[in-house]
């Protein structure tokens, strides 16, 4: 069965002024499309031609098979992480989460974005809930998925130039600033 490029669960134009629908469809139409259609070729005719995207990214050898497979993951998770009228003050358990781990959500916001503007090159800036249970704040390079490192992703910024460069330019950190 073939891997499908997920709809946006907004308008292209629903991000606006902080990421246009320029960005969107770039992002969301050529990037992330790029990834699945690759991903796509690469599965056929091996062991992974039947399993799901979870299964590759715990099991395929590191490579270009995996780098698409986590690129497409990562992907379709990002356009979850944010949302029209979206952010603000958390509630309810991730609040209280977020409370426990970095004792405030300002002090969560300031290290996310401490970790995402400061990573260099390509990659993503995580929250994710570790295997002891903790919550933490890190980097991934590139395609890197933290479900290869048994972390369970809960929100995630890409970092990549693909992600801001029409809207921002080279100005990471503004970018970052707008989205947090
Ligand atoms: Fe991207």
């Amino acid at each position: 069965m073939a891997f499908k490029l997920p709809q946006l669960p907004y308008s292209m134009d629903a991000l606006k002024p902080n990421i246009s629908a320029e960005t969107l469809e770039f992002h969301h139409g050529k990037h992330h499309k790029a990834y699945v259609d690759k991903l796509n070729d690469l599965v056929k005719g091996t062991t992974f031609e039947e399993a799901s995207l979870e299964n590759i990214l715990r099991k395929a050898e590191p490579g270009t098979l995996f780098n698409n497979a986590e690129q497409h993951w990562n992907h379709s998770f990002y356009w979850r992480s944010m949302g029209p009228n979206k952010g603000g003050d958390p509630k309810g358990p991730v609040a209280d989460a977020i409370k426990q781990g970095f004792g405030s959500f300002d002090a969560f916001k300031k290290k996310f974005s401490e970790i995402a503007v400061g990573h260099f090159g390509s990659g993503w800036a995580w929250l994710v809930r570790a295997k002891d249970g903790s919550f933490q704040v890190r980097a991934t390079h590139d395609a890197g998925c933290p479900i290869r490192d048994g972390q369970t992703p809960i929100l995630t910024c890409d970092v990549w130039e693909h992600a801001y460069y029409i809207d921002y330019r080279n100005a990471r950190g503004r970018y970052v600033e707008s989205w947090c």
